[in-house]
């Protein structure tokens, strides 16, 4: 876990060699600057950490082999949390108290940021979380960030499609009451989808660990709804369209960004065929920033990058931006120039902060088309 860096202890022997090389022989310099990664790396929602893990890595060990942040090589300290709240606490705790971290970025699931805000607010540790939409995740305090879009937005998003775009009228949503993303989803989405003038006929919970949906389902089935809202990450989302399917359900099927994964597609094969989903970047958007992330994603990983991987990118390339226009890898001084970010270029599209330190930026509708992710639509704010 620790052997976060391309090579391990030979970049670090490279970077050091070149310290020496630009020193002129001189004393080596300081101590690495630690930054943390935390991220689910194992889980039901691993795929997410994965991605977030390779897309910062391409950031950290490129400047590493540039020579390092403010003279320093930096040390990245990757945290599984699982996915887990309690086991976010512990890792956060780990990363602000013992290792000294300079910064973090993470988490990914909502409710492991909740978790790990109120630490990295208490220990003065600026947190730049690349995939963490519910708004509250923000309002923890002025040390916590952004590089993605709020859920407000995205279920109006995901409202606007259904209702307007498709003309589906009869929605039906099912959620897990367990997570607050999913939760929080669900009532946006129910807000947007009758200010449009549609209906929701049916509200369905589970809790986290379910595995069948089916009784949930024939309930919902019951109000012929047109299109069923499944407010999930990929696990529990592949199950639901699998027993829809079985059950006869032939609604339109429609996702939050936590449909994002190719898990998705592998364990809901056919179910999740014609499924749409909302998201924060299309590897196929022409703007030559994400092109020129995608084409390195790719060489060094050989697979196409998803969100989160574009999201771990920007958060870890805002991150080293914000430490090097600060000059100083001191918590306060990089949480002023963090809030200060105007149009920092990212892979995801340009990412302001606003004054609650979160990103306003367009999101993307993707389908599912044989197999694959296709770009339906882009929605600016
Ligand atoms: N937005 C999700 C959450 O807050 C995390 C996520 C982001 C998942 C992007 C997939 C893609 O929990």
């Amino acid at each position: 876990m620790k052997h976060f860096l391309r090579g391990g202890a030979m970049s670090l022997v490279v970077a050091l060699l070149a310290g020496c090389a630009r020193l002129g022989g001189q004393r080596p310099a300081e101590q690495p600057l630690k930054i943390g990664l935390v991220a689910p790396i194992t889980g039901s929602i691993a795929t997410f950490g994965k991605s977030t893990r390779q897309g910062a890595a391409l950031v950290f060990d490129r400047v590493n082999d540039q020579g390092g942040l403010l003279g320093r090589r930096i040390q990245v300290i990757v945290e599984d949390d699982a996915g887990k709240p309690e086991e976010a606490a512990n890792v956060f705790t780990k990363l602000v108290n013992r290792d000294r971290v300079a910064a973090i970025v993470g988490s990914v699931a909502t409710k492991c940021s909740f978790a790990g805000a109120p630490v990295c607010q208490r220990g003065g540790v600026p947190m730049i979380t690349p995939a963490s939409t519910n708004p509250k995740v923000t309002e923890i305090g002025d040390y916590i960030f952004r590089v993605c879009f709020v859920d407000p937005f995205q279920g109006e998003v995901i409202a606007r499609f259904l209702v307007d775009n498709l003309g589906l009228k009869r929605v039906g949503i099912i959620y897990d009451l367990t997570n607050d993303y999913s939760a929080g989803l669900a009532d946006y989405v129910e807000d947007n989808v009758e200010k449009l003038g549609g209906e929701v006929v049916s509200r369905q919970t589970f809790s986290e660990q379910d595995k069948s949906f089916k009784a949930q389902l024939t309930a919902m089935q019951a109000r012929r709804p047109q299109a069923i809202f499944v407010s999930a990450y990929y696990t529990e989302a592949a199950l639901v369209a699998r027993q829809a399917r079985q059950l006869g359900i032939a609604a339109t099927l429609m996702g939050p960004d936590g449909w994002d994964s190719p898990m998705l597609v592998e364990s809901g094969g056919d179910a999740v065929e014609g499924g749409y989903f909302s998201d924060h970047y299309s590897a196929d958007s022409p703007n030559p920033r994400t092109q020129e992330f995608v084409a390195a994603y790719r060489e060094r990983y050989g697979e196409s990058p998803d969100a989160l991987a574009a999201l771990g990118y920007d958060a870890a390339g805002l991150l080293v931006d914000a430490i090097r226009r600060a000059g100083s890898a001191e918590g306060a001084a990089i949480r002023d120039v963090l809030a200060a970010t105007t149009e920092y270029d990212g892979a995801t599209g340009a990412i302001s902060m606003d004054a609650e330190r979160n990103a306003r930026k367009p999101a993307v509708i993707l389908q599912v088309k044989d197999g694959k992710f296709v770009l339906v639509e882009t929605i600016a704010p």
